[in-house]
């Protein structure tokens, strides 16, 4: 048994591919990929001629308009196990980062291990990291709490408003199946009412899309909770939420701390 699997991320911009998911793909026997961003996908096509490599498969075929996600994800974990098996090298590539809201990445190497096949991932920049950078958000200085938003209404799941909320995938919420020219947004008013549980109507969110060219810009647009339909929400918009307010230091503690003062951001 000689196959082996690496999932590797390409981050959200072609710039962000790592030396090392380069070295990936040059060198894989086989690589599969669902990457929605043009460029990238160029330029992983590139990588593998320059390598004398055969072509790359596109995984996304197994997308079709009102399939469900989860039939799709689990046909992308099959065809790269299928390779695997072959006793191949295989280069599962995804997206921004392969582990971070990413189904068939993580099961493809759960049943590679399971079968006796090395598998690893190796991360890649997502769009939380670039909503950190764009948005000028630091986790460490209120906390950060992220769920995806039909979970988030599925499982009623409590927000703590004293962080800052990441809800990745409002442009599909409530939506299980693919709808490749975009999802209709019948129940963002759901997610709304949902929201206002916890926050006031005027609390301002950001509806946050990454830049996937360089020398774009990123798409910042910030509104009132109760007018979010207002925005033009899409299927790659995440929604970072404020914190309302940051709970005061405990005294007693910090005096059992060997320091003077704490913002959270120390490190
Ligand atoms: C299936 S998840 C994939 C996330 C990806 N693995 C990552 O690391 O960013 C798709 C969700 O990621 C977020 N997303 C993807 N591309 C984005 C972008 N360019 N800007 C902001 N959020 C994005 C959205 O919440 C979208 O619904």
């Amino acid at each position: 048994m000689s196959g082996s699997l690496i999932v590797v991320g390409t981050g959200i911009r072609a710039g962000h591919l790592s030396q090392e998911a380069i070295s990936a793909v040059r060198t894989a026997d086989a690589v599969a990929y669902c990457i929605a961003e043009p460029l990238t996908r160029l330029l992983v096509d590139e990588l593998r001629k320059e390598a004398a490599k055969p072509v790359a498969e596109d995984l996304h075929r197994f997308y079709a308009d009102g399939k469900p996600r989860t039939q799709t994800y689990h046909q992308m974990v099959a065809r790269i196990l299928e390779l695997v098996r072959l006793d191949l090298q295989v280069a599962a590539v995804f997206y921004g980062h392969p582990g971070v809201f990413a189904y068939p990445s993580h099961e493809s190497i759960r049943q590679a291990r399971a079968e006796g096949y090395p598998a690893e991932m190796l991360p890649g920049i997502s769009a939380v990291d670039c909503l950190f950078a764009d948005l000028g958000v630091d986790p460490a200085t209120a906390g950060c709490q992220m769920l995806e938003a039909t979970d988030f209404l599925l499982r009623r799941r409590h927000l703590d408003t004293a962080c800052g909320v990441v809800l990745w995938q409002i442009g599909c919420v409530g939506h299980g199946d693919y709808q490749g020219s975009g999802y209709d947004l019948r129940y963002i008013p759901m997610l709304v009412e949902a929201l206002l549980a916890f926050y006031p109507p005027e609390h301002e969110v950001v509806v946050y899309q990454a830049a996937h060219f360089a020398m774009c810009d990123p798409i910042v647009e910030c509104v009132a909770i109760a007018e979010m339909l207002k925005a033009s929400i899409t299927a790659v918009s995440t929604l970072y939420i404020p914190p309302l307010l940051v709970p005061a230091i405990d005294s007693q503690v910090l005096k059992k701390f060997d320091i003077a003062t704490f913002r959270g951001t120390e490190g």
